[in-house]
């Protein structure tokens, strides 16, 4: 750890490398035992853009039947309820199938409570989160994570798909960003 040199609006590694991918290891072999004896495919739908490397590194150590999705949305911030928008929606078929949604970090609730409620409407037989972060201060809207990465301060953070205005998504790890003025 000591040995990363970090960019300047860096303030410290949150997560490191090995912590990440120990963690992400124990999410997917709880998801194998729960899915187990799945009669159908597991659909994983990951949110664009943050989720991207969480979900890659978790579909690698599934053993179980599953296809990847994707979603992208927008949210805003000051709306009241219609704040998220869809931008790009799945192209599976959820009725009767399990689906998983794959998030990189719960903040207020808006996006999850929004994909929960859109889901239910096409009928899946079962819809879950896994969620790589949790920031518990800032809960808006109760969100019931099956899978949870790690819970964090009520920080700014990126790596690990994570970004600042589109920067640092690709670092291994994860790292608390200086406050922007
Ligand atoms: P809500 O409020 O809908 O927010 O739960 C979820 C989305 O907010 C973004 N978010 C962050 N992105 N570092 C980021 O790079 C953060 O610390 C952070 N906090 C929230 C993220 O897009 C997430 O999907
Ligand atoms: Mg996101």
């Amino acid at each position: 750890m000591s040995d990363i040199l970090l960019a300047d609006d860096l303030v410290r590694v949150l997560i490191d490398e090995e912590t990440i991918q120990n963690r992400v290891g124990q999410l997917a072999s709880q998801i194998n035992r729960d899915y187990a004896h799945l009669e159908s495919t597991l659909i994983l739908v990951g949110v664009l853009k943050g989720s991207f490397i969480f979900l890659s590194d978790l579909v690698r150590k599934l053993t179980i039947d599953h296809v990847v999705d994707f979603i992208a949305l927008s949210s805003y911030d000051g709306g009241e309820s219609g704040n998220v928008r869809l931008l790009m929606d799945t192209r599976e078929n959820m009725e009767g199938k399990h689906v998983l949604i794959v998030e990189d970090i719960l903040d207020s609730g808006n996006t999850l409570d929004y994909l929960m409620r859109n889901f239910r409407t096409r009928a899946p037989k079962s819809v879950r989160t896994a969620v790589l972060l949790d920031k518990p201060e800032r809960h808006i809207l109760p969100i019931d994570i099956a899978y949870l990465g790690f819970t964090i301060p009520d920080v700014w953070v990126v790596g690990y798909g994570l970004d600042y205005n589109e920067k640092y998504r690709t670092l291994p790890y994860i790292a608390e960003m200086k406050p922007q003025g």
